[in-house]
Formats: structure tokens, sequence, C-alpha cells
């Protein structure tokens, strides 16, 4: 079941209905962000019935108190949050005296349209017998800019007094604060003619967590005329007033927001707010807007997927692009790709296993190599609180976690902080994932190799031998489908663990590194868990199983159920889905996925065949790992329907939990589903390969990757084009064949089993 709130339109995520019951999912599907802050498509101006009102900025977050039931040894002590912050939208507007309240007044003539291709929201109401269109963007040229424009023009022939009253409002709180406590106190303010501030400061805390200052600030331009401003406890206001007939009066809103990840104290964030402001009072709205605009083209000149006769497919894949570069593009090396983004604050952390598994194969293809090993770097940089989080759990090496910030691991459910230790193969197998794709060792034999040596040494640690059956063996631990919790042997994680090994020691012959002070007797023991993995298989289904004692569940395929039981999550008991056969998203698969160059097709299908039957894909992260090897499998139709269901996963609510914002992790999905999928780009042995195919429903699909210093373009229709468009010569295989790209290549569409 779904819910589809937003027209399909190739370009535009709109709507012309003020939808209240379905308010914070059409905010969530309206949110804008520039990478350095963001925020919910909350209306600005007043509205009083239920929304959820959320700005953010990226690192800018807040240890709350972790909160359990019973407390168990080893639990962090606290649960880091991407902080609502600082509303610096808010106006209240107020036509011939009246104030608008957009959920009590009545409304005609609505609609909000987020045009992805320039990054620009436009909304427009009438009300009270007046026309407004709010112009809004995060700028991505000038990072610490919101700009909002209401064009106000009388709707019905009549004169009106339309006042506006700005905000800068820090009386926010999170929703799911642990304690309903206050995140935020006021540090400084000012309101005077032409302007206001806030500086705000997060409250101390007893973690040792650095407090941070956002400082916003608001300057006006436009048609109206000042009469007021004024300064509360936590909030600060400029007024303006107009009168209002036929011609259009414009009001701008320009706000900064300086904090002290950038500048080091109050002064000093102040004063950089202060200055950017008076930048901006040089340049008007026209230029201002399109230094974004043009900013946002360059973006889509490398990233665009291009689909042809299907325009939902090319909302889908769109929205996915701007939504996660809106997140994470790469400019901030001490940033990560949190998995709300700046559209919601339900998930903790800003950083997962997310980033590794799925993230880094598109940053790899669309942005430059140094944007993934920024990536890199940033859990390098963690290695001490790794190395600290395995020290926790009384275990050598080092541990990444789950949920974090700083390499803290914050989360505190047992089976997820514990148990779900694969995390820790994921971030290995990016390294490993970077190497190959461009070439360059370079970050293996340095920073890579330090990590990889502690994740090993983790492995090494955490497996025990199994005097009985003569083999290493991990127990207690929760694989990638959460539906099972404390499982031996997980296919997944024992393969994962064993292959760190191998790929650690095989990097280390080859790029020694005695500054790591290895011992004979650790590359030995290495060796040996490599050699005596345990992996739990069937001989009679010939499959992997998904951990010990799977096979013994009462087996049966996700179709036996009635529609009624599912999403699963939200409709039975934790301790009925734990007994179930059915699994979140891809477990062994995500396996088979990975390492796809060491199994057979025949493997890959029995596993298939086998487990996609039972996966619900309650995960956003489970429909793309599953559109690429149905692709590969030949299985189109499947392919297809999970790459609609990973494309459109937001805009058609199919998890029914839209609301609480957007997937933005799985927001690669598409794109993995599409490149890595249909076109079957792989990069096995260091070879780039395509094998693509033309789902039937569409009629054309053209994607960009960069590689290896080169820019291709690989356009599918009736037949298969690939284009190089920058960069040297290079040997490539398509449908199996060797081809030397010089300029363009040009062959045949193959069809499926052809
Ligand atoms: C998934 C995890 C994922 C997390 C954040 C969970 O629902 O099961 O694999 O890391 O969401 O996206």
């Amino acid at each position: 079941m779904y819910t589809r709130i937003m027209e399909v339109d190739p370009w535009v995520i709109k709507s012309t209905t003020l939808d209240k019951t379905h308010k914070r999912l059409q905010e969530s599907l309206t949110s804008l962000g520039n990478g350095y802050m963001g925020a919910r498509g909350s209306f600005e101006e007043r509205y009083s019935a239920d929304s959820h009102l959320g700005t953010y900025i990226a690192g800018v977050w807040f240890p709350d108190k972790t909160r359990v039931g019973w407390w168990k040894n080893g639990y962090p002590k606290y649960f880091g949050k991407a902080i609502n912050a600082v509303n610096f939208g808010k106006v209240a507007i107020f036509v011939d005296n009246q104030e608008v309240d957009l959920a009590e007044n009545e409304v005609s003539g609505f609609s909000v349209a987020l045009d992805m291709q320039t990054g620009v929201l436009r909304r427009t109401f009438t009300v009270f017998g007046v026309q407004f269109c709010l112009t809004k963007f995060f700028s991505v040229a000038q990072k610490e800019l919101a700009l909002m424009r209401w064009d106000v023009v009388s709707a019905d022939g009549k004169s009106h007094h339309v006042k506006i009253e700005s905000f800068i409002d820090a009386d926010v709180k999170n929703e799911d604060a642990n304690y309903e406590e206050t995140f935020w106190q006021v540090l400084n303010k000012k309101a005077f003619a032409g302007g206001a501030h806030i500086a705000a400061q997060t409250v101390a805390n007893p973690f040792g967590v650095p407090q941070f200052i956002v400082n916003a600030q608001q300057s006006f331009a436009g048609d109206f005329t000042e009469t007021a401003h004024w300064q509360g406890d936590w909030q600060v206001s400029n007024t303006f007033e107009a009168e209002v007939g036929e011609a259009v009066k414009s009001f701008e809103k320009r706000v900064i927001v300086t904090t002290s990840r950038d500048y080091e104290n109050l002064d000093a964030v102040e004063a950089a707010g202060r200055a950017l402001i008076a930048d901006m009072e040089q340049a008007g709205f026209a230029d201002l807007l399109a230094a974004h605009e043009n900013g946002w083209r360059q973006r889509w000149a490398i990233a665009d997927v291009v689909i042809e006769g299907n325009d939902a497919a090319q909302q889908g894949i769109r929205f996915n692009l701007f939504q996660l570069f809106s997140t994470y593009y790469g400019e901030d090396a001490r940033l990560n790709i949190g998995p709300k983004g700046f559209t919601g604050e339900k998930y903790g952390g800003a950083t997962y296993w997310d980033t590794e598994a799925y993230a880094v194969p598109l940053y790899l293809s669309l942005a430059e190599p140094q944007v993934t090993e920024n990536l890199l770097k940033y859990r390098h940089n963690q290695l001490p609180q790794a190395q600290h989080n395995a020290r926790e759990q009384g275990l050598a090496g080092a541990l990444y976690p789950m949920v974090t910030f700083t390499g803290i691991e914050c989360h505190n459910e047992w089976e997820i902080t514990f148990e779900e230790i694969h995390r820790n193969g994921a971030i290995a197998y990016a390294i490993y994932n970077y190497t190959n794709y461009t070439g360059d060792e370079g970050y293996l034999a340095g920073e890579g190799l330090e990590v990889l040596v502690e994740i090993a040494r983790f492995w090494a640690d955490r497996v025990h031998y199994s005097q009985r059956h003569g083999k290493y063996m991990i127990h207690g631990v929760t694989g990638p489908n959460e539906y099972e919790n404390n499982i031996n042997n997980n296919w997944y994680t024992n393969t994962l663990a064993a292959w760190v090994l191998g790929y650690t020691k095989a990097a280390l012959d080859k790029y020694p590194r005695p500054d790591l002070g290895i011992s004979e007797a650790e590359l030995d023991k290495w060796a040996d868990i490599v050699a005596n993995m345990y992996y739990p298989y069937d001989e009679v289904l010939d499959v992997f199983v998904q951990h010990d004692g799977f096979l013994d569940k009462d087996i049966r395929p996700v179709s036996a159920l009635s529609p009624d039981d599912l999403p699963l999550n939200q409709k039975w008991s934790w301790d009925k889905i734990l007994r179930s056969p059915f699994i979140k998203q891809a477990d062994v698969l995500q396996g088979v996925y990975f390492f796809g160059d060491r199994f057979d097709i025949d493997t890959k299908r029995r596993n298939f065949d086998f487990y996609e039957p039972m996966t619900v894909h309650e995960s956003s992260l489970s429909a793309s790992v599953h559109a690429i090897l149905a692709a590969e499998l030949g299985k189109e139709e499947k392919a297809v329907e999970m790459y609609e269901r990973t494309a459109r996963l937001d805009l058609d609510n199919y998890n029914n939990d839209t609301e609480d914002g957007l997937h933005i992790t799985s927001m690669t999905g598409s794109w993995l589903a599409i490149v890595q999928g249909f076109a079957q780009m792989k990069t096995w042995g260091g070879t780039l390969s395509f094998a693509p195919f033309l789902p039937q429903a569409w009629t054309a699909y053209a994607f960009h990757i960069n590689y290896r210093g080169r820019l291709l373009k690989v356009s599918v229709n009736k037949q298969v084009e690939i284009a190089l468009l920058k960069g040297s010569p290079i040997a490539l295989e398509v449908y199996g064949e060797p081809v030397q790209l010089e300029s363009v290549y040009t062959t045949a569409l193959k069809t499926q089993g052809a």
C-alpha cells in the first residue's frame, strides 16, 4: 500500500492541495537543504494544526541522556541527536489586521512546487483577498544563506493592508527528546532597524561533547516599509507593512547562519554573520538566485539520470539525487550522511554503515575521488573512538559504531549496539571499493591499512573456536536483518569477518607496515581464521544459511501473509517478528552483492530465489540490492518492482513513515538500481563492464559516471552507446566482449536471455 500526495512530473514535486491530513508527509517531501543546513517544508506562516517544524544544521547535535528501562553494562551513556535548530523562517502575516493562519482560514489557489532542477521551492496561496507567492531556497553558492521572498498582490481588486512580522525563534525542541528537555539556550540577541539576530548555544552536557553556537541573522529587501522591531526572551523580530493593490509588492527575508563549527567563539560567529549579511546587501535577489540555480545546474550536468517513457520513474530518481545532494555534496570533510538529513530527527546520529555500503558507490561515480576519500578519512579520524568502543565491549582492535557523530557509539539498543557488528566489515569493504574503483592504492597503503588492521584485530578477537566443529564461529550477533537478534553464525557477518582478515593480510604483504606492530602470531591467527571459518550452508537447498537454525523456522513466503499484516513492524508484536522467517532487508544477499565476483550465477539465483520471497523490504536499504541482483539474474519484472520501490519509497510513502522525514541514506538506491542493476555496471577485478537491459516500460535511459579520470556517458535505448566525454581511451567489457573505448562505442541492446 502506498500514499502518493504529490503529482508526477519529471522535474517538479508539486501539489495544489493544502493537505491537512498528510501535512507532515508533504513537509518531508518539500524539504530543502544545501549540505550546510536545511529544513522541512513546514510553512513559514502560521499553521496552527499538526505540523512538524524542523530546521537542522549539519554537524550541530546534542548528546541526549540515554533512556532505558533496565541499564545494562556497556550501554552508551547518550544518544546523539541531530537537533532541531533556531527557526529562522518564521513569519506572522496580517491582512487588514487579521492574522493569517493557514490551518484555520479559508485558503484558495494553494500550490506548492519544488523545482529540483534549480533547488527552488515556490508556494502560493490566497487568503483574505490577497495572494502570496513564496520563493525559497538554501543557497548552494553561499552555504550560510537562506532566502525567502513573498510576492504579494491583491486577488480581489481591493487594496489591503499587509503586515509581515519576521522572526528568528530559538524556542525550539526536538519532538523525541528523551526527557523532554530543551537543548538550546539564548546567548545573545538583538533586534534593530533593518535586522535582528539571535545566537543560541546548546546547553551544557555531562559527556564532554562540545557545545555548539548557532547565530541566525536576518536582513530584508523589497517593497515593504519597516515599522517596528522587537526582542523577547527567545525571539527577535522585525515588522514590515505595505498597502497592497494590483501591483505586486515583494517582501524579502535574507538569513545568514553561522556556527561555532566554523568560528571559534561567540564574537567570531556573530562577526562572521554580520560580515556575510553586509556582503549580501550588495547583491540583488536575482543575482543570489542565479548563483544558486547555477550551482544546481552544474550538479545535474554530471549527476542527472534521464529516463524516457516513464515520468514516475524519472521523478523518483531525480528526487533521490536532489535530496541526497541537498544533504551531502562532499564539501565539508568533517560531515557525513545522516539517515534523515535535514528532513527529520527520528533517527539519531549522522553516520551509519549506510554510508560505506550504499553511498560510497554512488559518490565514487558522481563526484571527484576526493569526496569518497574524505568519507574514508572521516572513519580514520574516528579510529581512537572506534578502539574505545571495542574496549567497552572487552575486545581488541576497533569497533566502528552503528550510530555516531564522533566515532563513539551513541545508540543503546542491545541488539544494535552490541550485536550488529557486521557494520565493522562494511567500513573495511569501502576501503576495498575505493581502491578497486579508483585504482589508487595510496589510501589503502597509508591510512586505509591503519583502519583495516584495527578492524581485523577486532574480528580476530570476536570469533571463537568451536572445538567440536574445528571451526571459527561468531555467536550472538544481529545481521543486517534486524528482524532476528542474538543469532549464531550469521553467514553474512562470518563471510565479511573472514574477508576483512584475508584482505588486510594481503594488503600488508603488499604494503608492509612495521609501524603497526603486527606480530607473526597475529598474522598466523588471521590466516587460520580465514582457512577455518564456519559458513552455514544447506546441502539439500544448496543455499547459504542466514544463520544457524534459520531453516528450522516456519519457512514461508511473504505472499502467504494477508496484506493486513504489512508492514510487519507496524502490525506485529516484536516477539512475533523475531520468531518469523521474514527478513527486513538483504542479509545473505547483501554478501552475495558485495562479493559478486566470487559466486557463479546459479549460486546467486538459488540464494535470491530462496531469500527474496521471505523479504519484506521494511528497511529502505533493501530494495536496491535486490534490484541489482534481480537485474543480473534476468528477473526484469522484479528488478523494476524493486527500482520503483527504492526510487519512489518516499514519494509514495511505501513504508508509511515518510512523515518522520526522508530516507536519505537509501536515496542512492535508485541510482544503484539503474547503474549497477539495469546497466549492470561492474568493476570486478578492476575492469569496468556493462551489460545493460532496458525495462519494458521505458524507452530509454542515460547516465554519466566518473571512472579513473574519465567521464563516460552511457545511453541505453534500442542500442547501447558508451561515449568517452573526457579522459584517455579505456578498455572495457560490454556484454562480456572486450571494447577499447576511444570516443563512442555502440552496440545493439541485448534483450534478457539473449
Ligand atoms: C536498517 C539499518 C540502517 C538504519 C539507518 C535501519 O532500519 O535496518 O540497516 O543502518 O535503518 O538507515
